[in-house]
């Protein structure tokens, strides 16, 4: 079997590290069963470009079980848990490319070793499969029964190829159901990101001032995390809904520009391009940190950084100095690559648990109803999304009420009013 991993000896801890995440996923586990005896994916090629993590590897194992030919290669070049690639590899015979600290050339050629597999359905984490198959591989996208994606900014490029007409196939859009966006963007980025930021440079948030660029579903719940680790929180917007709705939910609001001289910890999470720039860079405090947990490494201005920097070094593990020529020192984390996957392990099990689940039964809706979809980008079907959500709370032990005969009839009349 073909792969590429970075040692396979590191398959053992992988291999438990698999195992605890997923102790978090039953809705995952209830999925498995399921595919276990009615194989819904059978003969299906399905090339998956996600986040290489235990959570992944379990999404990974649950296709596998539903009688997909399965591969994986990573999403982001330092995003990969290269432990769980050799597990996947071993243990589970799963063909997987990735290794943590790819160039971008390794990057591509991985993301062209599962494309080589000729497959029927793809998942991405950011369009890149997608991408690539309607540029240098169109060829390969007639193999395609549909795509499926993971993420905002993934979704976004995937509505502009819809919006000019060139999407090949249909794609659902996992990142819009509410079991996705509600609680992997909110809860996982808002505590996985904190988490990245304190094991990377093992400050103290309490006290500080911590700059939240974008109060979208990640912003929101990054400076959720970031107020009950006691930082005071500012956050910057360019749309006024969500400016105010921060103002309301009671932070500051402010432009970079203003942020920029006072933040001691900074992360954008926009999913834009240059939001915090090099004018941005040469007005912050001495030692300010500043990191990035939006999809691709453009958010942070690093070429503007490097013309404005007189000395550069890593002083801990990817966490880079910069020493300016106005003499302070601006500390970035991961070199602007999503901090939370980089320099911890991403989002905890359990909301992966639903995110997944979506990826799943999505896959397995495309196997079923893909031929009657047009090349248009789809959200998961409602009743997917409220059965992810069902399964959740009864695995948490929540029980919840029913409407009654009368308020049904309620909620559907007009006539009766006060
Ligand atoms: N780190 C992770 O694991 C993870 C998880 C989920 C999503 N993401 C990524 O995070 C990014 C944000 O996702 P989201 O779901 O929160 O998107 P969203 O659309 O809900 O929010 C983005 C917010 O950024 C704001 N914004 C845009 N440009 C800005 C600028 N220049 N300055 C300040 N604010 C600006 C927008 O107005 C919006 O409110 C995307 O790239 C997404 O793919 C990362």
């Amino acid at each position: 079997m073909k792969h590429h991993v970075k040692d396979l000896r590191l398959s053992k801890t992988g291999k438990k590290r698999i195992e605890w995440a997923e102790q978090d996923m039953p809705v995952l586990r209830n999925i498995r069963e399921h595919f276990k005896k009615k194989k819904p994916l059978k003969g299906v090629k399905i090339a998956a470009c996600l986040h290489v993590t235990t959570e992944t590897a379990n999404l990974m194992i649950t296709l596998k079980t539903g009688g997909a030919d399965a591969s994986l290669c990573a999403s982001n070049p330092l995003s990969t848990q290269d432990d769980v690639a050799a597990s996947l590899v071993k243990d589970y015979k799963i063909p997987t490319y990735a290794v943590k600290g790819e160039s971008n050339k390794v990057y591509y050629q991985h993301i062209n070793a599962v494309l080589d597999r000729k497959p029927n359905i793809t998942m991405d984490d950011g369009a890149d499969l997608v991408s690539v198959l309607h540029s240098k591989r169109k060829k390969d996208a007639e193999n395609l029964i549909g795509s499926t994606e993971e993420t905002t900014t993934g979704v976004i490029r995937l509505k502009s190829l819809a919006a000019n007409g060139l999407l090949k196939f249909p794609v659902i859009a996992v990142n819009d159901a509410a079991t996705k966006h509600f609680f992997d963007n909110r809860y996982g980025t808002g505590q996985s990101t904190i988490d990245g930021i304190t094991r990377a440079t093992n400050r103290l948030i309490a006290g500080s001032s911590f700059v939240v660029c974008g109060y979208g579903w990640c912003g929101r719940g990054l400076a959720m995390r970031a107020r009950g680790m006691g930082a005071n929180v500012i956050v910057t917007e360019i749309d006024p809904l969500k400016a105010l709705e921060a103002v309301m939910d009671g932070f500051s609001v402010m432009p970079i520009a203003d942020a920029a001289r006072v933040g001691d910890i900074f992360c954008t999470v926009t999913g834009n391009i240059n939001v915090i720039r090099k004018e941005h860079f040469r007005s912050m405090k001495d030692g300010a940190i500043v990191s990035n947990s939006g999809h691709f490494n453009v958010e942070l201005g690093l070429d503007g950084l490097k013309t404005i920097t007189k000395k550069k070094r890593e002083v801990r593990e990817l966490v880079v100095e910069h020493t300016l020529k106005n003499r302070r020192r601006v500390y970035v984390l991961a070199d602007g690559r999503l901090v939370n996957l980089a320099s911890a392990e991403g989002h905890p099990a359990s909301v992966m648990d639903m995110s997944f689940a979506n990826q799943a039964l999505s896959a397995g809706y495309l196997v079923k109803r893909g031929s009657r979809l047009g090349n248009e980008v789809y959200t998961v079907p409602e009743e997917i999304d409220r059965e992810i959500a069902r399964m959740k709370l009864a695995t948490l032990g929540v029980k919840i009420d029913k409407l009654t005969a009368e308020q049904k009839k309620y909620l559907a009349s007009w006539e009766m009013g006060t």
